[in-house]
């Protein structure tokens, strides 16, 4: 295991592949799956394009990344486990102090291999999610982005099936095979998490899932970037440098959107954005209450035996483990959540080992809440008087605690009938979602940008905004 990377094997790594020739035979058996997988379910265009792609070529945190031309096909999907760092004990859970361990303990084989699985299962989803959205990219430094995130997607799955196959035998070989069966949206064969079996139809929807549902993906690796299963740990925190990535071009993507709308407000008078193709900040906000919620859901339910188990092992920690300033045991602590209660909502507290869900949820807020308000400085630096908000936790949730309960993105709690009537101020109505599907054109000159969505403020990698990011 080192820093630098073996570019020299069919797969890049640094885990010393060549050292292990059963391991490294049996990735090499499902390399060519992989590339039908690939051809078939990734990017729907361009695959025979150059495009602006970067590399991993190490794991040091200076300098990991290489950026060039390459075509798709070409990109170099390897396998690559962060370095050790510090002391390698666990840090949590009954195994508490004790050495991390190299190899997966045979009684934890079952829930590892299930959590391990359901990570892996969303990497090629969001790539068969995002497939055709290059046929109406609003610039070449968009689609390059798209093409960035897919081919990490992809590269996330090779870590997940390393894992699979070093660690997990025959079982594992099987789950592999699988990963690449399953099909986002597929009534027979769905992916396993239900965001990752929505559409992502349009380019506002796409800016919206890096943001809210990459950003699930953050709080779920950090939180196995704590595993006492020290590949894990290691292989969870490198994806975690790509990850950001990700959320940026969410982040940004969406905060463009907002200041065309703005830009369109202040030059036209006009709070009519639409008569001038650009999206108006209430049908922004419906996406955002939409996303949002669904993204929530990734978290699961909020008392959860499984998350506790989890913790209790030592498979999964909490999001900064390390920082948190507590026995890690939380055999006596207890967490405040939210409980539907009478006509509202009231705050109960729980044994915190229950709650080991709703406090990643938690987490995770606050880092959304975070990025909205940069959203909203956008807003009120143009002089508007508008703000977006983060929907109630209950709103709109399909996991949980909150299932079965109907309120308003406020939190006020309403009947069928209502809820029926004003849901169309809510969520995305089809007439919504076919005017943002009618402002989808591909621009494919360098420098050109969509009228619906502002140019960037920076390139990428410092190039300058008409840079080729792909070659038409
Ligand atoms: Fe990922
Ligand atoms: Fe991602």
């Amino acid at each position: 295991m080192s820093a630098t990377v073996s570019y020299n094997e069919l797969i890049p790594n640094n885990v010393n592949l060549a050292s292990d020739r059963r391991l490294q035979r049996a990735l090499e058996e499902w390399h060519p799956k992989f590339m039908t997988w690939w051809n078939v379910e990734g990017p729907g265009y361009y695959q025979d394009r150059e495009v602006y792609l970067r590399t991993a070529i190490s794991v040091d945190k200076n300098g990991w990344a290489h950026f060039d031309h390459v075509r798709m096909p070409d990109y170099r999907w390897g396998i690559f486990l962060a370095e050790q760092d510090g002391e390698n004990k666990i840090n949590f859970g009954d195994h508490k102090g004790e050495a991390v361990w190299k190899e997966v303990p045979g009684e934890y084989r079952g829930p590892l291999r299930r959590l391990i699985v359901t990570q892996g299962d969303t990497e090629p989803a969001s790539v068969e999610q995002q497939r055709l959205l290059a046929a109406t990219a609003p610039s070449l430094m968009d689609m390059r982005n798209l093409f960035q995130v897919n081919v990490e997607e992809a590269r996330h799955l090779w870590a997940m099936v390393y894992l699979l196959m070093a660690h997990f035998g025959r079982d594992g070989r099987e789950e592999a095979e699988e990963l690449l069966q399953r099909r986002s949206g597929d009534p027979d064969k769905p992916r396993i998490l239900g965001a990752f079996n929505e559409k992502t139809p349009d380019w506002l929807s796409f800016y919206m899932f890096t943001f809210f549902t990459d950003r699930d993906g953050k709080y779920q690796l950090a939180s196995l970037a704590e595993s006492a299963f020290d590949p894990l740990a290691r292989t969870c925190q490198f994806m975690l440098t790509e990850e950001a990535h990700h959320m940026y071009v969410g982040e940004t993507g969406v905060a463009r959107v907002i200041q065309r709308a703005c830009d369109v407000m202040r030059e036209k008078k006009t709070d009519d954005v639409r008569t001038f193709g650009a999206i108006d900040l209430p049908t922004i906000q419906k996406y955002v209450n939409f996303h949002f919620s669904v993204s929530e859901d990734l978290f699961g339910a909020e008392q959860s035996t499984n998350a506790a188990n989890y913790f209790t092992l030592g498979l999964k920690g909490r999001f900064q483990e390390a920082m948190l300033k507590d026995d890690h045991q939380l055999k006596d602590d207890s967490y405040a959540v939210l409980r539907r209660a009478d006509d509202g909502f009231s705050r109960i507290e729980l044994p915190a080992l229950t709650v080991i869900n709703e406090r990643l949820r938690d987490d995770y807020i606050t880092d959304c809440q975070r990025g909205v308000d940069r959203w909203n400085k956008v807003i009120a630096d143009a002089g508007i008087d508008f703000k977006l908000t983060l929907p109630h936790r209950a709103f709109h949730r399909k996991i949980g605690e909150f299932s079965d309960v109907l309120c308003t993105p406020e939190g006020r709690i309403v009947h069928g009938d209502e809820w029926d009537r004003e849901v169309h101020h809510w969520l995305p109505t089809e007439a919504d979602r076919e005017y943002v599907r009618s402002l989808m054109v591909q621009c494919k000159e360098p420098g050109q940008y969509a009228s619906w969505v502002a140019p960037p403020r920076i390139g990428i990698n410092n190039q300058a905004l008409d840079f080729p990011y792909v070659k038409m």
